[in-house]
């Protein structure tokens, strides 16, 4: 059931039209590949590459994107998206990477659907994503900033913790993803920074 995956394919397209076109998207935490398969099924990416540190979580990930028909036009990464970020930044794209993961920062973005641990956002009318376990906001956005990301984050994410992330004269847009009436999540979408 891809309905909200579709919708954010969507946005995440509209945020990308900017001069350079993006032309490439990293989906950071790939799960059983619900952001992965939808962003391939635009047909509007060059590349979609796909993070997962879980062995059998990616392999759930690749039989649903075969399920999909596209799974061979997923590059599949197994490992830590933020060792594969630091090494991007190390070498403007080539960090000792693959010659299939060296990617150009300037038209890729980023993807982010990271566990939700800590302090449950439900027990909370605000969350605090600086609780947020393993990664919380600051950890995510810096390893990210080099390139535009979209962060999707617990519906009652705090957001002055997420306005102080803009770049200077520019917004960050946040949109809630809802179904029958109620927000189920939402995603924040930040311009890149130096
Ligand atoms: C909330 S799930 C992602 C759900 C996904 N968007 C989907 O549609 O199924 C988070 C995933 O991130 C993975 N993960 C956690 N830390 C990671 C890391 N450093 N690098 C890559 N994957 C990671 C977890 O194994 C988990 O599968």
């Amino acid at each position: 059931m891809l309905t909200c995956p579709s919708k954010i394919a969507e946005d995440i397209l509209s945020h990308s039209q900017s001069n350079p076109q993006k032309t490439t998207i990293i989906d950071l935490f790939a799960g059983a590949g619900g952001n992965s398969i939808a962003f391939a099924l635009s047909e509007k990416w060059d590349r979609v590459i796909a993070i997962e540190k879980d062995a059998a979580t990616l392999a759930c990930a690749q039989h649903n994107a075969a399920v999909y028909g596209v799974a061979d036009t997923i590059t599949w990464v197994h490992g830590d998206s933020l060792d594969f970020l630091a090494r991007l930044k190390d070498r403007g794209g080539k960090g000792g990477l693959d010659h299939s993961l060296q990617v150009d920062p300037a038209r890729t973005c980023l993807f982010a659907s990271p566990p939700w641990g800590g302090v449950s956002y439900r027990d909370q009318d605000v969350f605090d994503l600086s609780t947020m376990e393993p990664y919380n906001l600051a950890t995510l956005h810096d390893a990210c900033r080099p390139m535009g990301h979209a962060l999707y984050l617990p519906r009652t994410s705090d957001l002055r913790q997420i306005a102080k992330l803009a770049p200077a004269g520019r917004k960050i847009e946040v949109v809630q993803y809802c179904m029958e009436g109620a927000s189920k999540a939402m995603v924040v979408y930040i311009p890149a920074s130096e």
